[in-house]
């Protein structure tokens, strides 16, 4: 077995860095070594469908440390070379360039992967995924030289795209299996908000639609056919039809996995010197009683953290309420809490729907399941606070504005 008192990081990207930031301001002082896959060093993927697509945002802003950091903090980072397994018995990692890398400590965060269009012409040119700031340059060149695109997948990518889309003055029609966007998340009451949004904004909208293949011609796409038989015309496709947690090293080394790498409160794996965060993790939420699997922005600023205390031997328990925003054309909104599709009895709306300017609350049991602020500003703390209390609410005096949110439960 390695004696290596190196503590090892395979995902450079937002919660891979995060994690490396904690284990020196934790005041470890071994070996911290980092290693991606990606040629960049770690960056932030929130701005590559946002302002950095839209072209408001410098490239420089989009990383998560500046480039000496990792010098300047002793942090080996290795870029360009994914690991290709892990050696439990031996206590190290074998990178795919040849080289092994002994571990005292290890820790997942290695995200996730766009799941692929299973259809046939999905492998041309023109079919355009986003997940990587390659993606979104390309994505970006693509609104300069077309008039048109079909996005498919009305989730996250595929509507913030559509938003990028419009603002450069390119036509989109959006294709969506589903009935409304978002519809899992947000159940169909609040989704309406996102298709009317997205209507008003001039995106043709079809809904419960199937995608049956990518049509081209010379290995480029030019359109997309549904099952109807029906095609749209197209000069590219971009595809936001959801991810995939990046579990195969810990299939591979015999973790438990299922949907992720399971993880307990700690973010310790059924190995004990193996951990992990992030997208990847389905992490056991002591607050929700529940394993969950979040793939969102501050889960993989958050959680890393309180990996790199537990990988420290410190006592750690993770249960921080889920948290997301979007902002697409004028809506900015921020959700927090979680609410498994369908698993909610009622939406409570306070403010103005029709305007866009309110909070929704999904509320189960009478408690606040989770709470959404559209274009209202500093409440998603309160938010949280009602969301982590559990407590038994008054719909009514939640639904009222005249009740400030944090004498709702009182
Ligand atoms: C375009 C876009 C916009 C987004 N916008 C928002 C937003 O507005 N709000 C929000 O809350 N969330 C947003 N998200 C989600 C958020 O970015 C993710 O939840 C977050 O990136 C997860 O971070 P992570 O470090 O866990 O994983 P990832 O960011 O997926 O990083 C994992 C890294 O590990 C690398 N890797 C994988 N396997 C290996 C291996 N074997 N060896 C070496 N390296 C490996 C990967 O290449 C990658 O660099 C967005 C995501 C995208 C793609
Ligand atoms: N603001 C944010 O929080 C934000 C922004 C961008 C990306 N992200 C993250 O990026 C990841 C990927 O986002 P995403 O939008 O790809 O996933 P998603 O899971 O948010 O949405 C996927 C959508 O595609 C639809 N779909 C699935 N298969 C389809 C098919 N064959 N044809 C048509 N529609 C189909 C689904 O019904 C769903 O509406 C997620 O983890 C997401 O959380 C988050």
């Amino acid at each position: 077995m390695s004696e290596s008192s190196a503590y090892v990081i395979v995902g450079a990207s937002l919660a891979g860095a995060k994690a490396a930031e904690t284990l020196r301001g934790e005041g470890f002082d071994g070996p911290v070594v980092l290693i991606g896959d990606e040629t960049e060093r770690p960056y932030e993927r929130p701005p590559l469908s946002k302002d950095y697509l839209l072209g408001k945002a410098e490239r420089e802003t989009i990383y998560v440390h500046p480039a000496s950091w990792y010098a300047d903090n002793g942090v080996q980072l290795r870029l360009g070379v994914p690991v290709a397994g892990i050696d439990r018995a031996a206590h190290e990692v074998a990178l795919a360039d040849g080289n092994r890398i002994g571990y005292a400590k290890l820790l997942l965060a290695t995200g996730s992967s766009p799941r692929r269009l299973p259809v046939p012409g999905a492998d041309a040119d023109g079919v355009l995924y986003l997940r990587r700031v390659g993606d979104s340059d390309q994505i970006k060149a693509t609104f300069q030289t077309a008039s048109r695109i079909a996005v498919i997948g009305a989730g996250w990518i595929g509507l913030e795209t559509a938003a990028a889309a419009r603002a450069a003055g390119v036509e989109v029609t959006l294709l969506e299996a589903a009935e409304l966007p978002l519809l899992r998340v947000l159940g169909a009451e609040v989704a309406r908000v996102f298709a009317d949004l997205h209507r008003e904004q001039g995106v043709d909208l079809r809904f419960g639609v199937q995608v049956s293949e990518i049509t081209g011609s010379g290995g480029r796409a030019d359109g997309v056919r549904l099952a109807d038989g029906s095609h749209i015309p197209a000069d590219a496709a971009i595809v936001g039809v959801g991810i995939t947690p990046n579990t195969q090293l810990a299939e591979a080394a015999g973790l438990e996995t299922g949907n992720g790498v399971v993880v307990d409160a700690a973010l310790r794996s059924s190995d004990p010197d193996i951990f992990a965060a992030g997208d990847v993790a389905s992490a056991m939420h002591p607050v929700l009683g529940q394993h969950i699997r979040v793939e969102h922005w501050a889960n993989a600023l958050n959680q890393p953290q309180a990996a790199a205390r537990a990988m420290l031997g410190q006592e750690v328990a993770y249960g921080k309420i889920p948290y997301f925003y979007t902002d697409q054309y004028d809506l900015g909104m921020e959700y927090a809490g979680y609410v498994e599709p369908g698993r909610y009895d009622q939406v409570v709306f306070r403010g103005d729907v029709e305007r866009r300017e309110f909070i929704a609350f999904w509320l189960g049991g009478g408690r606040a399941l989770a709470g959404m602020n559209v274009n209202i500003w500093d409440v998603n703390d309160a938010i949280q606070d009602l969301v982590g209390s559990g407590r038994q609410l008054d719909p009514a005096r939640l639904a009222d504005p005249g009740v400030p949110l944090e004498e709702v439960a009182g």
